[in-house]
């Protein structure tokens, strides 16, 4: 695991922006692993930013997101969908039929994530996956007691993350109860990982994911096991680890 300290959101963004652009340039990614809430965007904002001042062609990219709540239509402001549209994929030249999101609306949910699954695998897998880390430990909708060796599937959402995301939605009652999540397997078998974290209230969950004991009830310590994580997190998201790490 490399830890990067960083001083605050900005530098977070910055530099988790910086380490997909080099790549990017290189050609190294085919498949680029997404995700949404406050964590990255100021991330995609950036990207995006410098996507477009070295005119990159991103025809070859393929984008899979980790997760989307059941119940939504991809057109409803509070969806995944509609979030990467707006913070990122309609800013970049990327054909938006190489932008894959699981559906949440749809009438046989177990079907569309055994496709989501397969999907993924007939992409050849992915290259960079980037994670937030949520207060709770949970990664993509992987909440406390998901099994590690879990794959794409339905989730009910713990309390503490209707809570957290709720600020998205006009009330908390509105918030999905389920979600598609890729499953901790799926996340684990991507050839790199990139977590993202900010701010003391992720303070208890990194500290797990940095010096705790791997535990299926802390589903980020399973990422302890993969060969290529780097972790850029704040000040203040690091405030709890007592380990020494290189900062930026
Ligand atoms: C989002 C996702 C979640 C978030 C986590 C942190 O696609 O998979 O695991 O990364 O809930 O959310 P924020 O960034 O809003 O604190």
């Amino acid at each position: 695991m490399k830890i990067i300290k960083v001083a605050n959101y900005e530098a977070m963004s910055i530099e988790g922006a910086d380490h997909i652009l080099t790549q990017l340039i290189k050609k190294r990614l085919n498949v680029l692993g997404l995700a949404t809430g406050g964590t990255p965007e100021g991330l995609y904002q950036i990207l995006r930013e410098k996507i477009n001042e070295k005119a990159l062609s991103l025809n070859y990219l393929h984008t899979v997101n980790l997760d989307e709540y059941i119940g939504l239509p991809a057109d409803s402001p509070a969806s995944y969908h509609y979030y990467m549209q707006d913070i990122f994929f309609k800013h970049i030249p990327i054909p938006k039929e190489n932008t894959h999101l699981p559906n949440g609306y749809v009438d046989d949910v177990v079907e569309e994530c055994t496709r989501y699954e397969e999907l993924i695998e007939s992409l050849g897998g992915v290259d960079l996956q980037l994670l937030g880390i949520g207060q709770n430990g949970h990664i993509g909708f992987n909440e406390p007691g998901s099994p590690f060796n879990g794959r794409t599937r339905i989730v009910d959402l713990a309390p503490s993350t209707i809570e957290a995301n709720a600020r998205y939605f006009s009330s908390k009652n509105d918030v999905p109860r389920q979600a598609i999540t890729m499953g901790i397997k799926t996340i684990m078998k991507s050839r790199q990982i990139l977590l993202l974290a900010s701010g003391k209230e992720k303070a208890e969950a990194v500290k797990a994911l940095i010096e705790g004991d791997q535990s299926e009830d802390i589903p980020a310590t399973a990422l302890q096991g993969h060969p290529h994580l780097t972790v850029i997190a704040d000040e203040a998201a690091l405030s709890g680890v007592t380990r020494t790490f290189s900062s930026v």
